[in-house]
């Protein structure tokens, strides 16, 4: 089984991880120009953006050739999932990808913007994700066929937050404090190459707004416009190596 995902703060890689199989970074595998893949099955993991697939998986899945008789794809996010299952669907109809199971798993939600880092942590056993990835171990493992659906509504509201979110300049909500010692994590963990570090970081325009620069900075010198707490978050089983490993 090959598992192709994407993470700036370890839960998709956490996820992938706990499904088995080999796995292969998707910002790397786009660096590397790599788009063909076979196996008996084969996953896609992603963080949920706006309600929908981001964009930087988006892109991927325009090129990729996948060939397997089990397509399976999960999505990780932290209160609403919106529209991102119907969204999987949509792409993978377009680019000849047949889906046998789509699915979703409820995990810390990292972004700033909307929530205090502490308080989504607090939140964390409730959230049951040890089941919950059992289970969604369990489907994948019986290769069960199953696609979570959402509604058309969830939908519209999907595609109004892409007009909306993906509209801007993001790069320009980040600030900079005298704190960073111009360590370069930022520009590692950056799956776009979109950071320069001379001596602070120079954001170029091309952010997907993952918050891998912030989250995973080890000063915790960047911050994002209207973040709601000075707290940060990394998956408690991922580290900060694994996630340069995947996104430099
Ligand atoms: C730009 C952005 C948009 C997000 N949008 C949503 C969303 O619409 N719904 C949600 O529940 N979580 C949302 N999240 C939270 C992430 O989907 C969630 O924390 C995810 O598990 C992070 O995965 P990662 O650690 O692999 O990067 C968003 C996060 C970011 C950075």
């Amino acid at each position: 089984m090959k598992i192709l995902y994407f993470t700036a703060t370890g839960n998709s890689l956490y996820v992938a991880k706990r499904m088995g199989g080999e796995y292969y970074s998707i910002p790397k595998l786009i660096k590397e120009g790599k788009y063909d893949f076979e196996d008996e099955k084969i996953g896609i993991v992603f963080p949920i953006y706006y309600s929908g697939v981001p964009q930087i998986v988006e892109k991927f899945l325009n090129k990729v050739k996948l060939k397997s008789n089990y397509i399976f794809g999960i999505g990780t996010y932290g209160m609403y999932a919106g529209a991102a299952t119907r969204h999987l669907l949509e792409i993978g109809e377009r680019n000849g990808i047949t889906f046998s199971y789509i699915n979703e798993i409820v995990m810390i939600d990292n972004y700033l913007p909307g929530f205090d880092m502490n308080k989504e942590l607090e939140k964390e056993p409730k959230k049951k994700i040890e089941d919950n990835l059992r289970e969604i171990a369990k489907d994948i493992g019986e290769a069960k066929k199953y696609i979570k659906k959402h509604s058309f509504i969830a939908d519209g509201l999907r595609v109004l937050n892409e007009k909306y979110f993906y509209n801007q300049h993001f790069e320009k909500n980040f600030t900079v404090k005298s704190s960073c010692n111009g360590c370069k994590t930022c520009e590692k963990v950056c799956p776009v190459d979109n950071i320069e570090v001379q001596n602070q970081p120079v954001f170029k325009n091309n952010c997907q707004q993952c918050l891998a620069c912030v989250h995973n900075c080890p000063q915790r010198a960047i911050s994002v416009k209207k973040e709601k707490s000075e707290a940060r978050f990394v998956n408690q089983n991922i580290t900060l190596k694994e996630i340069i490993v995947a996104n430099n």
